[in-house]
């Protein structure tokens, strides 16, 4: 098949993973018989310091005429002055927005190869499958906000419509029945009017799948239950800011956040993919991170824009077995053990393809 995939590397060690995912698609395309053209457009940062703008109208240009984007990370402590006007984040933030898109998949899960250095007991890690279903448009990422750069009060608001929640829940339930039909939803139903609304509409829309068992949790509760039982999840499905901070969290089971990859998806085919982590300024220019969250992302790519599953489930596969055979970023390495490159690791999955 042929396919335009927008490639917006970003800041910090977003270049460098990105890099390696778009010579990773090259090698499916070959190997499969596709045609990828790869189209470059800056976001963040760096197009702040070249344009201004965090999202430039000609990135928006790029990723409308693409079938799907591929983003690497955006932020950095250049750019991270409170007082500053505009932040590298606006420009994620708008893309989302510009594209509605509303439903963003977080996978979780544990690797057998990993669990000997987890910070968590082995014997709560075996089995852990979660996806996040994280609602992105919306709450309190994007109601009434007052901001003054030099004044003494500020508000976000959070607010949810009932067709938004819907439309996310959704999305979620049915992921839960092509799984192992258990969804929990979280909220804070006990504080907060928004998140009874969600509650009262993740219930109503509950009665058409009826084969979904159907949990709530309160968003305090759940980050507790998460490291407490994390086997006992399948579907989680959360608003912005608490899908935000979950994801986060449930990383540490997953052994590392550089491990973890995501999709924003909308009704249609389209959809953007990026892996979970940052910018990791710490790290960027040094030929450490790891490249598997970007690697995945590139897998979700596949899978829901393209629907090339078997290619997907390729990548899926030589991430696996390069781990079976040892090889470790420094992220996930244990104390002792040698760390490869981000170079190095990734040659290693392009080599298993
Ligand atoms: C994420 C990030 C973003 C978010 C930031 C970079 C705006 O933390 O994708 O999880 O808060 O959504
Ligand atoms: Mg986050």
């Amino acid at each position: 098949m042929k396919a335009t995939i927008a490639v917006l590397p970003g800041d910090g060690i977003g270049p460098e993973v990105v890099s390696h995912a778009t010579r990773l698609l090259s090698v499916i395309a070959d190997r499969y018989g596709h045609e990828f053209q790869f189209r470059e457009g800056m976001i963040g940062g760096i197009a702040i310091d070249e344009t201004g703008d965090p999202l430039p109208p000609e990135t928006v240009a790029i990723c409308e005429a693409a079938d799907a984007v591929l983003l690497g990370a955006v932020g950095g402590p250049k750019w991270s002055d409170p007082t500053a006007s505009v932040q590298p984040e606006r420009g994620l933030l708008g893309l989302r927005q510009h594209f509605g898109l509303f439903a963003n998949l977080r996978p979780v899960k544990t690797y057998p190869a990993l669990l000997e250095h987890a910070p968590l007991r082995p014997d709560l890690l075996q089995d852990v499958d979660i996806l996040f279903v994280r609602e992105l448009v919306s709450g309190i990422y994007f109601g009434e906000r007052k901001e003054q750069a030099d004044g003494d009060d500020s508000y976000d608001t959070m607010s949810y419509s009932r067709g938004e929640v819907e439309q996310v829940t959704n999305v979620a339930f049915r992921a839960a029945q092509g799984r192992r039909k258990k969804l929990c939803s979280v909220d804070k139903a006990n504080v907060l009017a928004s998140m009874r609304l969600w509650r009262r509409t993740v219930v109503e829309v509950h009665e058409e799948y009826d084969d979904v068992e159907l949990e709530h949790l309160l968003v305090d509760a759940a980050t507790m239950h998460l490291l407490t039982r994390p086997g006992s999840f399948d579907v989680i499905v959360a608003g912005n800011m608490f899908g935000d901070i979950l994801s986060d969290e449930a990383s540490v089971l997953a052994g590392s956040l550089g491990m973890l990859p995501s999709a924003s998806l909308r009704s249609d085919q389209f959809g953007l993919y990026e892996p979970v982590h940052g910018t990791a300024p710490d790290i960027a220019g040094q030929n450490k991170a790891n490249p598997i969250g970007m690697f995945l992302s590139a897998a979700m790519l596949l899978r829901y824009s393209l629907r090339l599953e078997r290619e997907a489930a390729a990548i899926e596969s030589a991430i696996d077995a390069v781990l079976d055979e040892g090889l470790r970023t420094a992220d996930i390495a244990g104390s002792g053990e040698n760390a490869v490159s981000t170079d190095d690791f990734a040659a290693a999955v392009i080599a298993k393809l």
